[in-house]
């Protein structure tokens, strides 16, 4: 099968005869014209056949075309400034790569059972495309800021002998007679490689059985976990919001098309850009307050309260200083409010809540051991992680942000389920 070219290059090559292959989205015919879309993951095409151009087997054979037929049509580009890129193809000739009979997925709206159920096919959809190119793209401009700013890719393990996230969200593995764990977090190894490669990250899958049906929770989802030696709280704020900012500034840059597919409002994400604001616990109590919730101190904030926090800034908000009893047995303590600790989370504006959580970690091998203790942790299955306080101990933080709330958010998508190819949800494990 000889090479074909990709609609997104054609407008470079008006005037160019050509060859594309891809899957048939829609025919329709008026007068002697015939006119098909085909799809090739880098856009749409407008084909269109004349009575005469390739005499009249081809119109017939447009006229069989049915959607999700797989093609390759050879033709002429041509400018046409109302056409999906500016170009169409005027057909000579057409060959069926793959027939496609009554492909269940018909432009009419269908319910989302249906649609999660045809997860496979539903990936083709224009819209479901735009959001994985999206997700793609924010991965890709995720690791082009780290690897710039000199942080080291190192993958932690994602069989796990111990939790990093609190017990009661673990997928237990048999692991050959004896029990392990899908990874939570990668955090507690990447602060071992943190002392040997100065700033890591990991980027990979995470594993949380919480029993939540929310929009914004998986049962795996995709973490990025910076790491970073000698940082304080302060600065890892600082890289949050620098790297959050270069994100978005990224996508808006090359996911433009994208963006309009989805009808994302690109108005709200061209003001984002640090520094983002900063509240504490204490202050989003009075504020929630204010507005009307019974919040105390000491509650652990849900999405309502969350979204109106957001609500109240036109970019993401870090909340910071919660206290010490809500959060993990890692967290440095706040030294002048030791009841406080040095965490924040991110909260993204429009209601998308928590996007990044992160923290200074306990540096103290005394302190950590109580935390331990404190949580009800075994110090024994930690040990390993309190030698990192025994060598060369020094102030370090990092966090984590959830790549599939991050692309809800950039996208304008109303739910995590439509931000990664094949969900896992709590009620979902298919297809
Ligand atoms: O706040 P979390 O639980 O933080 C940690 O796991 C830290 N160990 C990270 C670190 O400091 N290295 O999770 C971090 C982010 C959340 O802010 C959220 O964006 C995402 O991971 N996240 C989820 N996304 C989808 N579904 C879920 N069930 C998620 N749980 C967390
Ligand atoms: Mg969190």
């Amino acid at each position: 099968m000889s090479r074909g070219w990709r609609i997104d290059q054609l407008p470079e090559h008006i005037g160019a005869q050509v060859r594309v292959t891809g899957w048939v989205t829609h025919v329709r015919s008026s007068g002697k014209v015939r006119f098909f879309l085909v799809r090739d993951g880098t856009g749409e095409l407008q084909v269109v056949a004349r009575a005469g151009d390739g005499g009249d087997p081809l119109l017939s054979q447009i006229a069989a075309l049915t959607q999700e037929t797989a093609v390759a049509v050879g033709g002429l580009v041509q400018a046409d400034p109302r056409s999906p890129g500016g170009v169409e193809l005027r057909a000579t000739e057409l060959s069926i790569i793959g027939s496609s009979d009554a492909y269940p997925l018909s432009p009419k709206e269908h319910g989302i059972d249906f649609l999660m159920d045809h997860r496979h096919l539903w990936v083709r959809s224009s819209r479901q495309a735009a959001a994985l190119r999206i997700r793609a793209r924010i991965a890709h401009a995720i690791r082009a800021f780290l690897d710039d700013a000199g942080f080291v890719l190192a993958d932690p393990p994602i069989l796990t002998p111990a939790a990093a996230e609190g017990t009661t969200s673990l997928f237990g593995v048999d692991y050959f007679g004896d029990p392990a764990f899908l990874s939570q977090s990668g955090q507690l190894y990447l602060e071992a490689l943190a002392m040997s490669l100065g700033r890591v990250y990991s980027f990979g899958p995470t594993f949380r059985a919480e029993k939540s049906k929310t929009r914004r929770h998986l049962m795996e989802f995709w973490m990025v976990e910076p790491e970073i030696a000698f940082c304080d709280f302060e600065e890892n704020l600082e890289w949050q919001e620098r790297l959050v900012s270069y994100v978005v500034a990224d996508v808006l840059a090359h996911r433009s098309g994208d963006l309009a597919v989805l009808e994302r409002d690109t108005a709200a994400l061209e003001r984002i850009e640090p520094p983002f604001p900063r509240i504490s616990y204490d202050e989003a109590i009075e504020r929630l307050r204010a507005a009307g919730f019974a919040t105390k101190w000491g509650d652990d904030f849900g999405s309502p309260e969350e979204t109106a926090l957001a609500g109240m800034f036109d970019r993401p908000v870090f909340v910071h200083r919660f206290p010490a009893h809500q959060k993990a047995f890692y967290m440095q303590p706040d030294p002048a409010r030791p009841e406080v600790a040095l965490a924040a989370d991110l909260l993204a504006p429009e209601g998308y809540g928590e996007i990044v959580g992160g923290s200074q970690r306990i540096h103290d091998r005394d302190l950590l051991r109580a935390r331990l203790a404190e949580h009800g942790l075994d110090p024994a299955t930690y040990s390993w992680y309190l030698d990192l306080r025994r060598y060369g101990s020094v102030p370090h933080s990092g966090f984590g942000l959830g790549l599939e709330r991050l692309v809800a958010w950039i996208a304008g998508l109303e739910h995590v389920r439509e931000t990664i190819p094949f969900p896992r949800t709590l009620s979902r494990v298919w297809p």
